[in-house]
């Protein structure tokens, strides 16, 4: 039988490692869109199709869809002060595609499934985005079931919607700060783990599978218990 598509997460503190996680536990992913709000001299640049809008990410995902390397796309997405309109549409915008291109897998026509890395997440989908049928919300409660992986970073787990947490696999969580952030983690990795939460140090995060600690490693070398496709 086929591995399900899962919903992944990290948290952690600005600068502690979030993005590198991110780049690194999906190195091997042939088919994968990456929605981010930095610039490409930050991250995500090496083997990355950028796409400048929608029309880009369409394109590409069309002249590549059934060829062997697949796709590897960023789509930067870079906000006006004070404004997330562009992210939340962009996000919105992947996922009803998403929906469309992955018709096959949840017809049980293709099995091939797809990665969606949103670094940030707040930025594309703010709390109150999900009572405005913001697709991301059809994405995490029925995405799996169209072969769509989910990985998202924030340093802001608080802020995190509760559609998402109660829907994750893959946990890791990176340095930490502030009570409250400690208090929500803990949580969400199963409760029982504040003392191991308090000891990760800069540049390391810990491993949680649906809520059993795994292991703790360095941002740079990931260890993947499950790889994603
Ligand atoms: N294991 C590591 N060892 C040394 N430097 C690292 C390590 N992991 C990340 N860095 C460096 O630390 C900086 C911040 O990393 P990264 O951008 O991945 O963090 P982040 O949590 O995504 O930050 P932000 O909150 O700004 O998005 C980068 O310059 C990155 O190269
Ligand atoms: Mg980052």
């Amino acid at each position: 039988m086929m591995t399900e598509a899962e919903h992944t997460i990290i948290v952690g503190v600005t600068g502690g490692g979030k993005t590198t996680l991110a780049e690194g536990l999906t190195k091997h992913c042939r088919r994968i869109i990456v929605l981010t709000t930095k610039p490409k001299a930050k991250c995500f640049t090496k083997g990355y199709h950028e796409a400048r809008k929608s029309v880009d990410v369409l394109k590409y995902i069309k002249r590549n869809w059934n060829s062997k390397k697949g796709f590897r796309i960023v789509w930067r997405v870079f906000s006006e002060p004070g404004d997330n309109n562009k992210q939340i549409k962009a996000l919105d915008w992947i996922c009803r595609n998403l929906w469309k291109w992955q018709q096959g897998y949840a017809d049980e026509k293709d099995n091939r499934q797809i990665v969606l890395n949103v670094d940030e997440v707040q930025r594309f989908f703010p709390h109150s985005e999900a009572q405005k049928g913001h697709a991301f919300t059809w994405a995490v409660s029925e995405g799996r079931d169209w072969g769509i992986n989910l990985l998202v970073g924030t340093q802001r787990p608080v802020n995190i919607h509760p559609i998402f947490r109660d829907n994750i696999t893959n946990f890791y969580s990176l340095r930490l700060s502030g009570d409250a952030t400690f208090k929500k983690v803990n949580e969400n990795v199963g409760g029982d783990h504040m003392a191991r939460l308090k000891a990760i140090k800069q540049f390391h995060y810990a491993y949680f599978r649906d809520k059993a600690y795994i292991a703790t490693n360095n941002t740079r070398k990931p260890t993947i218990n499950r790889a994603f496709p």
